[in-house]
């Protein structure tokens, strides 16, 4: 009996919600915190140091230490890896860590640096929201009419 009230709650509670997807609003890091280029590079390089021996460069989780340690890693080059994942909760397990995975203390990257990191987690995969919109395709250029080279 109960339940069909709490469906009903759910869904009005989802109707006050603003327009934006309860997925895209999950997918903070970006408000947490100011992202830069700079900051991008910043996250990059303390990504290779820090989390590339696991997760590997391109963020795919198939690298010698994940296999020798066994571990089983996301591939973050498919953006659905993490698409229901929520900001907060990767801040934590990176904060935390996880299992097999240690923890990024303060004294390793501040808070503004764990969000960038999340952010640049999230570009690596492709299609992501997150990412900095991919460069427009140059417009269909008019093919080069073909005219046939002078003196053939
Ligand atoms: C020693 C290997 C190791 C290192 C180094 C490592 N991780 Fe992980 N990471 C893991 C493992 C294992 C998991 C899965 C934990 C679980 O769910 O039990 C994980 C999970 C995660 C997750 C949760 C999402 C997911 O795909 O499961 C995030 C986010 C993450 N790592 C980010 C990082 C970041 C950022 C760094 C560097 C600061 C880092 N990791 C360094 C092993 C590692």
């Amino acid at each position: 009996m109960l339940k069909p009230v709490l469906l009903v709650s759910a869904v009005a509670l989802f109707a006050i919600a603003p327009s934006t997807s309860p997925r895209a609003l999950a997918q903070d890091a970006a408000t947490k915190t100011k992202v830069t280029a700079d900051s991008q590079t910043k996250a990059k390089k303390l990504y290779a140091i820090d989390c590339a021996l696991c997760h590997g460069a391109t963020g795919d989780g198939k690298t010698d230490l994940a296999k020798d340690m066994q571990l089983t890693l996301d591939d973050w080059t498919d953006s659905k890896s993490l698409a229901n994942a929520q900001d907060s909760e990767l801040f934590k397990t990176i904060r935390n860590g996880k299992g097999k995975m240690p923890a990024e203390d303060k004294g390793r990257a501040t808070d503004d640096e764990v969000w960038n990191l999340i952010v640049y987690i999230r570009s690596m995969g492709k299609a992501q929201p997150v990412a900095a919109p991919a460069p427009a395709a140059p417009a269909a250029a008019p093919a080069p009419a073909a005219s046939p080279a002078p003196g053939n």
